[in-house]
């Protein structure tokens, strides 16, 4: 008798446990975090969620949430908000939900994860930027920079980052001469940069990244760009094939008048000593 209520004891015991386990089991977001990349915004987490969606909310104040409705009941554990957010100055938090697909469940005790607050006009990363560079005249070279497209549309139009940061943003440029150590750098609130006091004729490159003064400083500069580099100007080399076809010319014109002189001394010492054998009296 004994035996059997330990053994009921137990499967009770059990099958509380079994219970409690599930709960456990019921897949909380863990590891989230914010990733942004010219204003393309998506927050990812980790923890699949077998038999359950994630749902996101997000609010910038902490009193209102807002649903983003491709980011409601989804399987996957990261989704894109850049449709959902605001590109200005304010701070977002969200909020992952677990939410069971078996509606006879409470849903009210399922659990929940807060983000860590994220600032995209502030923190969101800006990409290499294209550009091109030209001489316009002796000592300036044109640096023609593309505002990079973000993944922000309004309007049917796809913003770029001035768009977005408007007076916000500058662009740094390093230059320096080619195969020099020597770097000068400058600052610009323009797309199209004239860099003046270059040195007539020599090849100059340039790199270039968008920089944004009123942010934090980890996140103020954008990725650098490769360097492009100016042509040397063409008569310069056309200099320099000159100077090159003269040394040869001078060297050739000296050795055809040393050869010239050698061989009218010999003449001229052969004769000399034909002549004194001549005059001698036989
Ligand atoms: C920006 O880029 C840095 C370096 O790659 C990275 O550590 C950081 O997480 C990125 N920030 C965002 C918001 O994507
Ligand atoms: C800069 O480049 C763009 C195309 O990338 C071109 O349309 C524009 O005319 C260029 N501006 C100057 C001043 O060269």
């Amino acid at each position: 008798m004994a035996s059997l209520k330990i053994v009921l004891y137990l499967g009770v015991y059990l099958s509380f446990r079994i219970t409690a386990m599930a709960e456990n089991n019921v897949p909380k977001a863990e590891n989230v975090h914010w990733t942004s990349l010219d204003f393309k915004t998506t927050l990812t987490w980790t923890n699949k969620p077998y038999k359950y969606r994630y749902s996101v909310r997000y609010t910038w104040d902490e009193r209102d949430w807002h649903d983003c409705p491709d980011c409601t009941l989804i399987s996957a554990t990261e989704c894109d908000l850049t449709a959902c957010l605001n590109a200005s100055d304010r701070t977002y938090m969200a909020d992952i939900q677990t939410e069971s697909l078996d509606n006879n469940l409470d849903t009210d005790d399922l659990p929940h994860t807060f983000s860590p607050t994220f600032n995209l006009y502030k923190e969101s990363n800006i990409s290499t930027v294209k550009f091109t560079v030209k001489r316009k005249d002796d000592s300036r070279v044109t640096v023609n920079i593309t505002d990079t497209l973000t993944g922000i549309h309004q309007n049917g139009k796809q913003l770029t980052i001035r768009d977005v940061l408007k007076k916000d943003l500058e662009y740094k440029i390093i230059y320096y001469k080619s195969g020099s150590t020597g770097k000068r750098d400058m600052t610009s609130h323009l797309s199209v940069v004239d860099v003046p006091n270059l040195d007539a004729g020599l090849s100059y490159c340039f790199m270039v990244a968008a920089y944004i003064s009123s942010r934090p400083p980890a996140s103020q500069h954008g990725t650098w760009s490769q360097q492009q580099c100016t042509k040397e100007e063409s008569h310069v080399h056309d200099l320099k094939i000159g100077t090159w076809v003269g040394v040869v010319f001078s060297l050739a014109a000296v050795i055809v008048i040393i050869v010239t002189v050698v061989v009218l001394c010999c003449r001229t010492q052969n004769k000399t000593i034909q002549t004194s054998q001549s005059s001698q009296p036989i």
